[in-house]
């Protein structure tokens, strides 16, 4: 454990609030479908002098001196990662996922070309060309999306169709809040007759993909994944883009730098090679499964008490209830509640949505957090009873202070790795 006393000693402010979120973090239950908690040996790295050291370039071939160290840390995350993925080529020096997307169209697109993805009221990711980035300003952005929401299919028919109007140069997996999987090698199919790169961003599913749980779009013939580090991979904050072979990997690594970085930020290198080495455990596929035993049986159990899941279930780490449907308030609404008793979620658009993106009708659930924690099948049902009170009970402040009372005991039975109950 940390003891941080030389920050205690110098920057009260700072530790107060540090010592504020330790505390949150240990007595709330975090269904954020994004966060995760890293092990100790993961966050001791983050604070290490690799922090110092400027290594601009790649392993034996920097700017500057003094890179021994900084190499071999390197390496070490980019075999590692290579072996997780069962891919040829890693760049473990995006400083998150955003830059990694950005450096990944830099690399395989001229400006103006068309990038094919999914809709981002259907799940996709602001990164794959939401129109307040400044992406559309050099790319064309184009979208396919679910046939059913009933059943979460992607309409692989008009993608084809939109392919083959379109002639995107990239055709887009990847998304944020879709709890079914793609069908890679569909995907694959209908880029080979148009002659598009097949991209995955497996931000949220990585650490499912590396535990074996969900399917890898490498083993479909995907040339480029991009990643978070961070997510179910449950590493440091920070990006990373595979890719199957080493021709694609030196367009990818000419574009992460000099493109578009500076300096790598070494600590997270380092402690992204901590990670991998944790997630190459056969403890980790355990971890992977659990995350989905977990969450498709908090699905279950909220559905079967009236709760209206979009695609009515999950096969992934997520979910997407649609709150009008379900309890008849906006997702704001079930957010604002749950939070007062320590229960994290967000509010999320949903397909189709009549409400405003800062006003949606639904929430997004996830579980990778909450089974890093410990907590198990029954340990959903309990979850799922909280926030149904939270929700019933919402008018009546007695019952609030009651429930948040109960979600902490119930959470102090869960130790967050590296605080200290
Ligand atoms: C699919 C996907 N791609 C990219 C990102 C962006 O990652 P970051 O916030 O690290 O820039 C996210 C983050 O939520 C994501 O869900």
């Amino acid at each position: 454990m940390f003891t941080y006393s030389d920050l205690r000693a110098q920057d009260p402010a700072v530790f107060s609030a540090l010592q504020g979120e330790m505390k949150r973090q240990a007595e709330g239950v975090e269904l954020i479908a994004s966060e995760n908690y890293v092990s100790p040996a993961v966050m001791e790295t983050m604070g290490t002098v690799f922090n110092n050291k400027y290594s601009e370039g790649y392993p034996g071939k920097r700017y500057y001196a003094g890179q021994e160290f900084t190499d071999q840390v390197e390496t070490l995350a980019i075999e590692r990662a290579k072996q997780l993925f069962r891919c040829g080529h890693a760049n473990v020096q995006p400083h998150a996922g955003c830059p990694a997307n950005v450096a990944m169209y830099f690399a395989l697109l001229e400006p103006g070309d068309c990038v094919l993805g999914m809709d981002l009221s259907h799940g996709g990711h602001l990164s794959h060309g939401h129109p307040v980035t400044y992406l559309t300003k050099i790319f064309r952005f184009v979208r396919y999306g679910m046939k059913d929401i009933e059943t979460g299919e992607i309409d692989y028919d008009a993608m084809r169709a939109m392919a083959k109007k379109e002639k995107p140069k990239i055709l887009l997996g990847g998304f944020s809040a879709y709890p079914r999987e793609l069908d890679y090698a569909k995907m694959k199919a209908i880029a080979d007759e148009v002659g598009a790169i097949t991209v995955m961003d497996m931000a949220h599913i990585a650490g499912l993909i590396a535990g074996g749980a969900l399917k890898n779009p490498f083993d479909y013939g995907f040339d480029v994944v991009t990643t978070t580090t961070h997510k179910t991979l449950r590493g440091p904050r920070g990006g990373m883009i595979l890719s199957k072979d080493a021709e694609i990997g030196k367009k990818i690594d000419k574009s992460v730098f000099p493109g578009f970085q500076g300096g790598p930020i070494m600590q997270m290198i380092a402690a992204k090679a901590v990670a991998f080495g944790e997630a190459l455990r056969p403890e980790f596929k355990e971890y992977a499964a659990q995350i989905i035993r977990n969450s498709k049986h908090l699905a279950q159990y909220l559905m079967e008490r009236g709760a209206k899941l979009i695609t009515n279930g999950t096969d992934n780490h997520l979910m997407l209830v649609d709150c009008i449907q379900s309890w008849g308030i906006a997702g704001g609404e079930v957010e604002t509640v749950l939070d007062s008793v320590g229960i994290t979620l967000n509010k999320n658009s949903i397909p189709n949505d009549q409400r405003k993106p800062m006003d949606p009708s639904g929430v997004r659930l996830g579980t990778p957090a909450i089974t890093t924690r410990g907590m198990k099948e029954r340990d959903m049902e309990i979850l799922a009873d909280f926030i149904l009170a939270t929700i019933e009970r919402r008018s009546d402040a007695a019952a609030l202070k009651n429930l948040g009372a109960e979600v902490k005991a119930f959470c102090l039975k869960f130790p967050v790795p590296g605080i200290k109950a």
